[in-house]
């Protein structure tokens, strides 16, 4: 039985009756821009095949009860129009989505129940949380009819980090988890929210990913920290020159000049942000013309730019890009997402795939003493409905 399929039998046997709706909501991959969406840059991700499964269901009463299969959790209150956040706990990346629905005006005339679950390795910078923030939303947006569109289901995902997670995230992942089609990658600029298609279905290349199985616990401080950081820079180039709201709106000149009014680990954030911003325009250009080459190029320089200057790398993910780039047949590869662990990105040929498998399994093994898991990350469609 597929996973969908055991989601629905423990909603009918825990809530005894069939789901009025069923949702895929997908994690992603993000191919370049990383770090780049909270400095309203372009960034260029896909949903890819491994996903969080709800079934969802109106109730008689006002109650929430949500169970977390792979948790083996329940979360139960006892009133929909009257929930409270509790610290820390996997089931506010559900009531946050509520609560944010709630502030836009809309009002649950029924309390619903939810069972979820998936494939999406936790901690692995796959994004199963923008996928569950995600999931939710599009599935009582469908239920409710409260005709919310799908940006504003990416904004409130946003909103439910921000507010109720406590990471001040950019909206790449559940922008990703709900726009996203089947084979292409999204080119999206986070400044004006509007994103086009760029086709990926490739013949004889395929991106693989590498779990280094490190959960990124640092993360979440340290992401927050990094955007801070970022913002310091704004701070002293709009000084110095105006009009400069985000990084995106300054340049390698300008930070030169500011160069001895911030101190070197300011410099370093900024002036990554400012390479990545170019990389992505020279990654989007190399994608859509299918030149892997230069792909795979602009991908390592971004893992040396997110290692030693935006530091959000760590040994095991630099170890992983290092021993990939030996291995013949690899294009490219980098640390992916937030950072501090979860996954490397690398873009292979597809004849070389075998034994890029063997050599990275054996290779960090013997460095680390895990099998990492590996997946061919199958570019995907976004959030939708489920027979
Ligand atoms: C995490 C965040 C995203 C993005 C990436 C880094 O996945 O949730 O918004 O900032 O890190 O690119």
């Amino acid at each position: 039985m597929d996973i969908s399929g055991k989601i629905e039998d423990s909603y009918v046997s825990l809530f005894g009756k069939k789901s009025d709706i069923k949702i895929k909501a997908p994690g992603r991959i993000n191919i370049l821009g990383e770090h780049a969406d909270y400095n309203n840059g372009f960034v260029m991700p896909s949903a890819i095949d491994k996903a969080i499964y709800f079934s969802i269901g109106k109730r008689e009463d006002s109650k929430l009860c949500i169970s977390a299969i792979d948790l083996e959790s329940y979360f139960e209150a006892d009133n929909i129009n009257n929930l409270t956040n509790k610290l820390n706990d996997w089931s506010n990346h559900l009531v946050g989505v509520i609560l944010e629905i709630q502030k836009l005006g809309f009002g649950f005339d029924k309390g619903i129940n939810v069972c979820f679950g998936g494939d999406i390795p936790n901690g692995a910078g796959l994004s199963s949380s923008a996928a569950v923030e995600a999931g939710i939303g599009f599935g009582l947006n469908e239920i409710f009819g409260f005709n919310l569109g799908l940006l504003q289901l990416a904004k409130v995902a946003q909103a439910t980090e921000h507010n109720y997670v406590g990471v001040k995230c950019g909206i790449m992942d559940m922008y990703a988890s709900l726009f996203s089609r089947k084979n292409n990658v999204i080119r999206l600029d986070c400044e004006k929210l509007e994103h086009d298609y760029i086709p990926a279905e490739f013949k004889e290349h395929t991106f693989i990913l590498v779990n280094s199985a490190v959960k990124h616990n640092l993360a979440d401080t340290e992401y927050n920290v990094r955007r801070n950081q970022c913002q310091k820079g704004v701070e002293v180039l709009n000084k110095a020159f105006g009009n400069i709201n985000t990084l995106r709106d300054a340049n390698f000149e300008q930070l030169e000049q500011i160069k001895a009014d911030i101190d070197p680990i300011t410099y370093n954030r900024c002036k990554y942000i400012l390479d990545e911003k170019e990389r992505v325009m020279l990654a989007s250009e190399a994608l859509t013309q299918q030149d892997f080459e230069k792909l795979g190029e602009i991908m390592n320089q971004t893992h040396q730019g997110l290692s030693k200057m935006y530091e959000v790398s760590c040994v095991e993910l630099d170890f992983l890009a290092s021993e990939a780039s030996k291995i013949d047949g690899v294009l490219g590869s980098r640390m992916m997402g937030g950072g501090f662990g979860g996954c490397t990105l690398n873009l292979i040929k597809k004849e070389a795939e075998a034994d890029f498998r063997e050599k990275t399994k054996s290779a960090y093994q013997h460095k680390f003493g895990i099998i990492p898991e590996i997946y061919t990350a199958n570019l995907s469609e976004g959030v939708h409905k489920i027979a």
